[in-house]
């Protein structure tokens, strides 16, 4: 099966991640453009006056409007239970995200709601989120556990995240959060919970049923500190798990320079990351991870992403969509914002939501660009241009989501 997409105004032929320097401020913009899939891939792009003639099995009109590489949601908790709508009103109210943890609600109020929840209402619950995140043109999701904090509530997650990934056009990728905080029945001794989370029995049930690709730890006040997180993620790795980590979301706790000593594919959040911090993640393979969706629902700091790509780092971008500290599940809208509140340009939020963002979850050698080889995750959007993406904020404009080389949504 071969076909053309044509009458393409603007093909942004994103390379291959990570992306950082010239390549990220100004990856290649072919104008009138066309690109090539055969099967599951791309094979060919450029200008239309260069196109082959044929012959293609089938041909898509783009009309005048942008392709892009399908986005790439690499930090979520998409799969949760229940919500939270009672602490968004108390946040306003004055109380602070921290304070709601450590007084017992925040995560632990979702871990109820989990615990609660069978395998398959999860999965109902869950699903229509990521229904709307392909309507906006996202076909690859990173998704953690961290509301089960029992070794069966987190393998019920771990399962829920697999099923959904057969269920869905979209590409799900599953990390391991067990170390998110630590629950109630363990307060006071968070060792003994990490006994229980790392025991063989849980993470070789995890490897031998491929659940997860990923181990990440919340480190902060209220859940784990660096040694811990440490013990956590070097336990996960020695498993099979690529570490990631929450770090410098509240307070600065060094959890950055963890991830760059475990070799861990990003570090996530970076609110209150200090200079020394951006120059140890210079020169190491983990990718800066920036949720500007989280400083706007808290209403606090962003994380200075203009200093990390000044620095010469791949950023990446990330909705963190879950039902405390960001509820939002549109990627687009996070691009939107990161223009006008971290200063970031259209395009640079584009590379960040697909070339880096595939980078952050190992994944830069097949998805998030366009490029030959590369896996036909496309999106043909009604906009003459890129910019008018994050320009117009809210409005979407995604006309054709194209997952590995199928149509799965058209709108
Ligand atoms: O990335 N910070 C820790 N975890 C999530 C929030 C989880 C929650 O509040 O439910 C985050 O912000
Ligand atoms: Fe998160």
């Amino acid at each position: 099966m071969k076909t053309l997409i044509d009458n393409i105004a603007q093909l942004v032929a994103v390379p291959p991640g990570p992306v950082a320097g010239r390549a990220f401020k100004a990856p290649l913009v072919i104008e009138n453009a066309a690109i090539i899939v055969e099967h599951d891939k791309i094979i060919g792009f450029g200008p239309s006056v260069d196109a082959p003639a044929g012959p293609f099995d089938r041909t898509i009109d783009a009309g005048g409007g942008t392709v892009v590489p399908g986005l790439v949601d690499c930090h979520t908790h998409v799969v949760f239970a229940g919500s939270r709508e009672d602490e968004f009103v108390r946040r306003i109210e004055g109380a602070s995200y921290i304070e709601i943890l450590e007084a017992g609600g925040g995560i632990k109020n979702s871990v109820r709601s989990l615990r609660d929840a069978g395998l398959d209402d999860l999965i109902q619950q869950s699903r229509p989120r990521l229904d709307r995140m392909l309507e906006w043109g996202v076909t690859t999701v990173e998704a953690k556990s961290g509301y089960g904090l029992t070794p069966e509530d987190e393998i019920k997650t771990l399962r829920a995240i697999r099923r959904l990934d057969g269920e869905t056009p979209i590409e799900l990728v599953p990390t391991f959060l067990g170390a998110h905080t630590i629950p109630p029945e363990f307060d006071g001794r968070p060792g003994e919970y990490l006994d229980a989370m790392t025991s063989p029995a849980v993470l070789e049930c995890i490897r031998e049923e491929g659940l997860a690709e990923f181990a990440d730890v919340f480190c902060e006040r209220g859940a784990f500190n660096l040694e811990q997180s440490r013990r956590f993620l070097t336990a996960c790795r020695d498993h099979g798990l690529t570490p990631k980590i929450h770090s410098e979301q509240i307070t600065n706790t060094g959890g950055t320079r963890l991830a760059v000593e475990l070799g861990a594919a990003s570090a996530d959040h970076l609110e209150f990351v200090d200079d020394e911090t951006i120059e140890a993640l210079r020169g190491s393979g983990t990718i800066p991870v920036v949720l500007p969706g989280c400083s706007f629902f808290l209403g606090s700091e962003p994380a200075p992403a203009r200093k990390l790509i000044e620095a010469g780092l791949p950023v990446a971008l990330a909705t963190d969509v879950n039902p405390g500290s960001c509820t939002i599940e549109s990627l687009p809208l996070i691009m939107s914002m990161a223009a006008t509140m971290l200063k970031m340009t259209p395009l640079e939020c584009l590379v960040a939501c697909t070339a880096n963002a595939a980078a952050a979850i190992r994944r830069a050698d097949r998805v998030g660009a366009i490029a030959e080889g590369y896996q036909a995750d496309l999106l043909i959007l009604d906009i003459p241009n890129v910019q008018r993406w994050a320009y117009q904020v809210g409005v979407n404009p995604a006309r054709i989501v194209m997952k590995r080389g199928r149509i799965v949504l058209e709108r």
